[in-house]
């Protein structure tokens, strides 16, 4: 399988995470086109990739109004169509509904979003682990 991983970062927390990622992909022997923020996509990367991987970083009132940061920019995202998408985020405290809200607004882009998960920042690496492990799990078995 081959995956890119889209990401936007204030302070470099959503592309460690990123990188984390990728890393534990290639471990589990996939390929990874490319790496990039999604406000400057990699278009032939993204062609190339079978899954799509978006990620944010909680944007919100800490208890209140949880928002993946550019809700917006992603919903306007070039279309990946027949392709499968994965989505993290990455928060402080409480990510409140920021995955469904990414979830969503990356199924609008046409691709099967087969999970997701908010990754604490200061457990990224064992949080990057684990999202890598569960996209793997959850890809459907003849895609593998
Ligand atoms: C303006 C702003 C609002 C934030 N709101 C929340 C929030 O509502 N909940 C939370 O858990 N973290 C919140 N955070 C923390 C960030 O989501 C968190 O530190 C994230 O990992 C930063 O990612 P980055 O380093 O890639 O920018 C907020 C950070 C900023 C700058």
């Amino acid at each position: 399988m081959k995956a890119v991983v889209l990401y936007k970062s204030l302070t470099g927390t959503t592309r460690k995470a990123a990188e984390l990622i990728a890393g534990n992909l290639q471990q589990e022997g996939w390929g990874i086109t490319a790496v990039c923020p999604w406000s400057h996509p990699e278009m032939a990367a993204i062609q190339d990739a079978d899954v799509v991987i978006i990620g944010s970083w909680v944007d919100g009132m800490f208890a209140f109004g949880q928002k993946p940061f550019g809700i917006g920019a992603i919903r306007h995202l070039p279309a990946i169509n027949g392709k499968l998408a994965a989505t993290y985020c990455t928060f402080a405290v409480n990510p409140g509904r920021t995955l469904d809200k990414l979830g969503a607004a990356v199924g609008g882009l046409g691709a099967e979003v087969v999970g997701g998960l908010a990754l604490q920042r200061f457990k990224l690496a064992a949080h990057s682990e684990e999202f890598a492990a569960r996209l793997v799990a959850n890809v459907p078995l003849p895609l593998r």
